[in-house]
């Protein structure tokens, strides 16, 4: 489809400022960042019928992620539309269970607790950011927290399962949110922004923060998340498992 055209069929603009919660025929996803572009009205309130011309505006007007790294994610967002040969989503895919949608979250229980991998939990994210000591998380603290998710959820979670895109993904939700919230080259982000956008699903524009201006690649998200996994500190076959962005890579490539 040719550009102009695509952005003609581009209907939610967005806004930094104006906010709306879900309402009762609305849907959101297990993702905190495509729930708040929702939120925004970046994506559909309605978090229905999501196109990749939709997704790569809105990532891209919102939080200046380049066009190739949306179009990666979009085509990974697809694969869980239940229509054969879907050309959209809804936020409401997003969390059938181990597609992408994964246990071990940061701030959602494992689907076996409660068949719900979509509501923000108070007491998953309590343990995560139990993590994060002092007002910037840096990468350590970033890993560390994840990998404690990764070991409560296997220790308490007789169904727990983690697949090589499951943990690419939960390495890559990692990266996202220092990556958009913070500062890439330092490794670091300050903890009140992720506290406020998991907890809010609302961009933290009033705590000062701004859409990152410089553009956002993939070489950004999988440099990060090389980093990550770097710090994380893994015995070598968890790291290979970690590691297994082979997966992502092939999903870019079909693109
Ligand atoms: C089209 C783009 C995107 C798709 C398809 C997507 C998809 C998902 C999915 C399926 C999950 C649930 C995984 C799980 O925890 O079980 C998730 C979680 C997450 N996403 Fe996104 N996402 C996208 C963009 C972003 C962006 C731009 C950010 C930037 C901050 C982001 C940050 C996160 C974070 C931090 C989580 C982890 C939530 C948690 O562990 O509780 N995502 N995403
Ligand atoms: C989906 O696409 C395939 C390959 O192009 C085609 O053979 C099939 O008929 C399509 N299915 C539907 C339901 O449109
Ligand atoms: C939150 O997660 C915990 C731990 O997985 C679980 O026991 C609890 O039932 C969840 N709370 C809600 C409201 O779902
Ligand atoms: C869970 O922990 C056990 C014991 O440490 C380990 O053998 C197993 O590989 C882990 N499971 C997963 C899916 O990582
Ligand atoms: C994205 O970053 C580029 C520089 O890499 C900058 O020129 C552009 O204005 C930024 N876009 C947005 C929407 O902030
Ligand atoms: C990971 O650690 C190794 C060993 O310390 C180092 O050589 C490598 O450059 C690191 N990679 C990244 C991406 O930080
Ligand atoms: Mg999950």
């Amino acid at each position: 489809m040719n550009v102009l055209l695509g952005a003609s069929l581009v209907a939610a603009q967005g806004s930094f400022h104006e906010w709306h919660p879900a309402g009762p025929n609305d849907v959101r996803a297990p993702c905190p960042m495509l729930n708040t572009l929702a939120n925004h009205k970046f994506l559909p309130h309605d978090g229905k019928s999501i196109s990749q011309e939709i997704v790569t505006h809105a990532l891209g007007s919102a939080l200046n992620i380049s066009a190739e790294l949306s179009e990666f994610l979009f085509s990974q967002a697809i694969t869980t539309s239940p229509e054969p040969n879907a050309t959209t989503f809804s936020l409401h895919d997003l969390g059938r269970h181990n597609i992408l949608e994964h246990d071990a979250s940061l701030s959602r229980a494992d689907y076996y607790f409660g068949q719900d991998p979509y509501t923000f939990n108070k007491t998953v994210f309590a343990e995560t950011r139990s993590y994060w000591h002092g007002p910037i998380i840096d990468l350590e603290m970033a890993a560390a927290s994840r990998l404690a998710r990764v070991r409560t959820s296997n220790a308490t979670n007789p169904t727990y399962t983690l697949s090589p895109l499951g943990s690419g993904f939960s390495v890559g939700e990692t990266a996202a949110y220092i990556l958009i919230l913070g500062d890439r080259v330092r490794g670091t982000v300050r903890k009140d922004l992720v506290e406020y956008l998991f907890e809010n699903e609302r961009l933290p524009v009033k705590m000062g923060w701004k859409t990152p201006k410089t553009v956002v690649a993939s070489d950004d998200l999988f440099g990060l998340m090389d980093r990550i996994v770097n710090v994380t500190g893994l015995a070598s076959s968890d790291a290979r498992a970690l590691l297994s962005r082979s997966d992502l890579h092939v999903g870019r490539a079909a693109v």
